[in-house]
């Protein structure tokens, strides 16, 4: 796991996409929310570096997760990203993989949107090029939420868990997928994730270390914390043949002190600060 932290969400972004033009993905799965919005502007923006560098005829998007929402509903992460990025490159319609979401029946919109994976990847666990993922402030990642039964999926590809504090359903790729990428990517910006930067960092060289005593700091939980079991959804992100790279600005990083490079002893590059 690497870990950068750059000025602002405009270096993040940028950061993000020279290191996708250089990798040349052919399979992507991206997040939705509102962090890597900047960065699906700045690889359509035609007066930019990047838009021309990409094989868009050649490359394959799929969703990381989706609101359970038709495809031009505010809340859709397919319409963030039509609007930010396919709409404005020359992309193929059957290069887009978007999820049915708007399906009434999430759990059937999960089935199909498994199909289509299978459909591309064969029956072997997908292994995408590239997967973006954010993080929210309790922890989750794509459609994870803490204490869910998605997370202890192990043999479906495409889940859609019920999640109470949203009062509504998600469609989610599953930590199967998720740790079977070739590259995953963080994107983290803003103040209001500096709680669960920290956490995720400290807990994280937590679980590789001796216990400290058992304190309650997990997630609302009470229960005591069980060493070597990720901590928050987040956490299991742990891909077996793929590196993690966060991506993040001072803003969120403003509470990960320097101390946490105790994990550079493990081949953690953990924090490299950028201008
Ligand atoms: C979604 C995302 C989700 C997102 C985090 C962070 O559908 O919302 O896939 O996992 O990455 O919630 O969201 P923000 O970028 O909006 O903070």
């Amino acid at each position: 796991m690497t870990l950068e932290i750059f000025n602002g969400p405009a270096e993040v972004a940028r950061a993000a996409a020279s290191y996708i033009v250089d990798l040349r993905p052919r399979s992507v799965a991206l997040s939705g929310g509102s962090t890597p919005r900047v960065l699906y502007e700045l690889l359509a923006d035609a007066n930019e570096p990047f838009r021309d560098r990409i094989a868009w005829d050649e490359t394959h998007f799929f969703f990381t997760d989706e609101r359970h929402v038709p495809p031009a509903d505010p809340d859709s992460n397919y319409r963030m990203v039509n609007e930010a990025m396919f709409s404005r490159v020359p992309l193929p319609a059957a290069n887009v993989h978007r999820i049915p979401a708007e399906n009434p029946d999430a759990e059937q919109a999960a089935v199909d949107y498994e199909a289509d994976l299978r459909r591309f990847f064969g029956e072997a666990v997908p292994a995408f090029d590239l997967i973006l993922l954010g993080v929210g402030e309790e922890g989750h990642t794509a459609s994870l939420f803490p204490h869910s039964s998605a997370l202890h999926e192990m043999k479906r590809l495409v889940v859609a868990p019920w999640v109470s504090k949203l009062d509504s359903y998600r469609i989610t790729m599953t930590l199967p997928v998720l740790n079977n990428g070739r590259s995953v990517v963080f994107l983290v910006t803003g103040a209001s994730k500096a709680e669960i930067l920290r956490e995720v960092i400290k807990t994280d060289k937590r679980t590789n270390e001796t216990p400290e005593p058992q304190h309650d700091t997990g997630p609302s939980s009470g229960q005591p914390i069980d060493p070597g079991q990720p901590i928050y959804p987040v956490q299991a992100i742990s891909p077996t043949n793929g590196a993690v790279s966060w991506l993040v600005d001072k803003a969120a990083a403003r509470l990960c002190s320097t101390s946490n490079s105790s994990n550079a002893g493990a081949g953690n590059d953990l924090l490299n600060k950028n201008p």
